[in-house]
């Protein structure tokens, strides 16, 4: 169990770069599965889901090598059997579907469990590779695709822009015979920055970010591989964003895409913050001593609509403003499992199923909380650096899953913060066990 500590009251100040994007290195390393020459990928933050990831890449027969900030992904022979225990660490596990089944003409591996988000089915992603010729069977919680024959073209129309769905058939298409056209895509950029990496290896791919993508299949696994710099992570960035709204001060993000958080930056903004941007830049200016304002109604939608994992987030900034919000997450049932310990830190907080109801204007105090889930966890951190006192947010790992270190990062803003790795309840037990000798 790790535990984070949080003194709040201090206003943040200074620069801060996100690092790469969690949501599309996941496909990346899937993704490289399918390049006959080697690849790598630049800057790849340690987070525990990447760490997963390469043990699932390494169980299949893979070698990657981490070498400092960078990852060496040599071609090697792979199998399409996905270790239960590895399959089940992730939702990220599901990229693989693809990749296997193009390479070793067949894969099985558990179906990806439901979260604490809620459930999470994947029954896009089969219908799709059905769609090119995978026979498929499900049986006592595992899902078996073969398709010894290679994939074949289609036109195949999502029944919802689901970003997951949309790259398991993009990776499928890139390798299929002939044309695929898929309809209904989703649109968030960590499908164009799959696409990207894809066209390096060979794959032919046009309208990849928008809702029709066309690919024309190699056939086979891609020609080439190559060197690619994934998107900066702009839910870190948001979050770096509403740690300077939460807590007051002067805060810039650098070497990120402010248009890819646009509608959390215009949140921002409407909530009484000063928000300017640039190119690959933006600063989030709020005086501590000027209220935010409520009173704002979010709801949550597929790209370009505000972002479902910016959901807590917001409401961490929302705690403190004026007036009664209101943020629906249409994606996932239990996006606002945070607001337990939203509550316990002395916010007037309401969770009903998708729904998240703030009386605003709340004077935060420390608390013990949980971390519930990766951006609940996120939320809970930064409401702790408005809070009066000391907040501990007890993680079993969430938070780690998609920053490689939130304190260290909100401390070199400035603020009062820290990780405390505590040992595990089994060491603490052996420990103990050591000392009655
Ligand atoms: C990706 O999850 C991200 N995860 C999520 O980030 C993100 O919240 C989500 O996209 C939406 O942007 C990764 O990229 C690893 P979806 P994914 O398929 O692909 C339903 C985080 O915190 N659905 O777009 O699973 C699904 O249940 C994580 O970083 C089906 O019904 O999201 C959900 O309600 C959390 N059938 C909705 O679509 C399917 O076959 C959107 O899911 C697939 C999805």
């Amino acid at each position: 169990m790790e535990r984070i500590r949080i003194t709040g009251g201090r206003v943040l100040t200074g620069k801060i770069r996100p690092a790469a994007a969690k949501n599309s290195v996941l496909p990346l390393l899937a993704a490289s599965l399918l390049c006959a020459k080697p690849c790598v990928l630049r800057g790849v933050p340690r987070l525990s889901d990447v760490d997963a990831s390469l043990a699932l890449l390494r169980a299949v027969g893979a070698n990657p090598v981490r070498r400092g900030p960078d990852i060496l992904l040599p071609p090697a022979a792979v199998t399409g059997r996905v270790p239960p225990e590895l399959a089940g660490a992730m939702r990220g596990s599901v990229f693989y579907l693809a990749p296997l089944l193009v390479r070793a003409g067949t894969v099985e591996m558990p179906l990806p469990g439901g979260c604490r988000l809620g459930p999470r089915p994947i029954d896009i992603h089969l219908a799709g590779l059905g769609a090119m010729g995978a026979e498929i069977t499900e049986e006592e919680g595992a899902v078996r695709l073969s398709c010894p024959g290679g994939l074949k073209g289609t036109e195949f129309v999502l029944r919802l822009p689901s970003v997951g769905a949309t790259l398991t058939l993009l990776m499928a298409a890139a390798c299929a015979r002939g044309i695929t056209v898929l309809r209904g895509a989703a649109c968030e950029p960590e499908i164009a920055d799959t696409a990207a990496f894809l066209r390096m290896a060979g794959a032919e791919i046009e309208g990849a970010g928008t809702p029709v993508i066309t690919v024309r299949g190699s056939d086979g696994p891609l020609p080439g591989g190559g060197v690619h710099l994934p998107l900066p992570d702009r839910i870190a960035a948001a979050t770096y964003a509403a740690a300077a709204a939460v807590a007051g001060g002067r805060v810039t993000v650098e070497q990120c895409r402010p248009g890819h958080l646009a509608s959390f930056l215009r949140f921002l903004r409407t909530a009484g913050c000063e928000v300017s941007a640039g190119p690959d830049s933006f600063t989030v200016v709020r005086d501590p001593e000027t209220p935010l304002w409520g009173g704002i109604r979010l709801c949550t939608g597929a790209w370009p609509g505000f972002a479902t994992d910016t959901a807590p987030l917001a409401a961490a900034v929302l705690l403190q403003a004026g007036g009664e919000s209101r943020i629906h997450d249409a994606l996932f049932q239990n996006r606002f499992a945070c607001a337990d310990g939203f509550a316990a830190m002395g916010a007037k907080v309401h969770a009903d199923g998708r729904d998240l109801h703030i009386w605003g204007g709340a004077r935060l105090h420390g608390a013990a909380v949980n971390a519930p889930d990766l951006r609940g966890g996120a939320a809970l951190v930064l409401a702790g650096l408005a809070a009066r006192g000391t907040t501990i947010v007890a993680d079993p790992g969430h938070i780690r899953r998609g920053y490689q270190d939130l304190a260290a990062d909100l401390k070199t803003l400035g603020a009062h913060c820290a990780s405390l790795k505590t040992i595990s309840d089994a060491t603490r037990k052996t420990v103990g066990a050591m000392q009655m000798r």
